[in-house]
């Protein structure tokens, strides 16, 4: 969706998907886009991984515009894809902050002196700052735009918040030891983004927990409250969503994304989603035996390499109907 390069302000114009507020906000910031671009198929990467062995599987993101009405209802789905899209150009742009590759923004010059344990901060601190806000007034700026029903927008900006403490909530300390042979006299250190891997399990967990939400009027606000009132209130971290799933089972044309179970893989031993019983919603599956290439027999040889029989085997592949 977005082209393989951001060079230059009319660029920004061609870019689909993207609002008119975003396309100022581009042409503003050409240099930063690039680290959008990484941002959004870091996200799309990421949802795929942790939706491998679900019905739903992220596949839709790939045919439509990464900022675009991703996912039209107001769904788990949707709330997974909103955070993990606003973490992910958080995340890519705090990235190039650090590897210098910005004008605007560089290591965060905030963390410095000796720490209360005793270490010096140095070398270069992730200046997540500079990316939550940059994905603050970028990602966001969609859900404040004329013709956003009030409810989606409540929805959608807490879950893009909610994707960024994501990684604010899990920010680390990293650090270098100094002095003779690796004797620890003096340690540096400096605060670190998690790995993006971490990020996502993080939101994947969120969603897995999610909280059933509608709009409530308090005073002159609208807000988010639980639909079941029994339900302890959600926090900032948590995900929300305002309409139930669909059970994503069968193929329908007119739904972008629909595009059912049959022909997934499953597995027959397996209780959880990813088994036959649950992924091919009770519809059956075929069994068919593949041939898989496997390296075995390996044996270390001095000095210094493996050497490996290549081994056939046959195993089983199960397929829904
Ligand atoms: C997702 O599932 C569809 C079928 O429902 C399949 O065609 C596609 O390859 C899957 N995508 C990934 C990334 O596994
Ligand atoms: C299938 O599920 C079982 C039980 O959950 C698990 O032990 C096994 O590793 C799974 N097999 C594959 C190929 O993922």
């Amino acid at each position: 969706p977005l082209p393989s390069f951001i060079s230059d302000e009319e660029t920004c114009e061609r870019l689909r998907g993207l609002i008119h507020k975003q396309v100022q906000i581009c042409k503003r910031s050409v240099e930063v886009m690039d680290a959008v671009r990484h941002g959004a198929q870091l996200a799309i990467d990421e949802c795929q991984f942790q939706f491998r062995n679900r019905r739903w599987n992220c596949s839709t993101l790939e045919t439509m515009p990464v900022f675009g009405k991703v996912v039209t209802q107001g769904t788990r789905e949707a709330a997974f894809v909103y955070a993990i899209s606003a973490a992910s150009v958080a995340f890519a742009v705090t990235r190039a902050c650090s590897s210098g590759e910005l004008e605007k923004c560089g290591c965060d010059h905030n963390v410095h002196g000796v720490s209360p344990e005793g270490f010096q901060w140095s070398g270069c601190s992730d200046n997540i700052a500079y990316g939550v806000a940059f994905s603050q007034s970028f990602v966001d700026v969609r859900e404040r735009s004329k013709g956003q029903s009030p409810s989606r927008a409540l929805m959608n900006l807490h879950n893009n918040e909610a994707g960024r403490k994501a990684i604010l909530s899990h920010m680390r300390v990293e650090c270098k030891c100094h002095g003779v042979s690796g004797s620890c006299e003096v340690k540096t250190c400096w605060k670190a983004m998690p790995p993006f891997r971490k990020v996502g399990n993080v939101i994947k967990e969120k969603f897995d927990g999610a909280t059933e939400v509608e709009q409530r009027k308090v005073g002159t606000t609208k807000v988010l409250v639980p639909r079941n009132s029994q339900f302890k209130p959600h926090t900032d971290e948590d995900l929300v969503y305002l309409d139930p799933s669909p059970d994503f089972c069968d193929h329908d044309p007119r739904t972008p994304g629909m595009l059912g179970t049959a022909g997934r893989q499953c597995n027959r031993t397996s209780k959880a989603i990813d088994g036959c019983e649950l992924m091919c919603c009770g519809r059956g599956f075929q069994t068919e035996e593949v041939e898989v290439v496997d390296r075995c027999s390996c044996k270390f040889h001095w000095c210094c390499y493996v050497k490996c029989k290549q081994c056939r085997k046959m195993v089983e592949m199960h397929t829904c109907r």
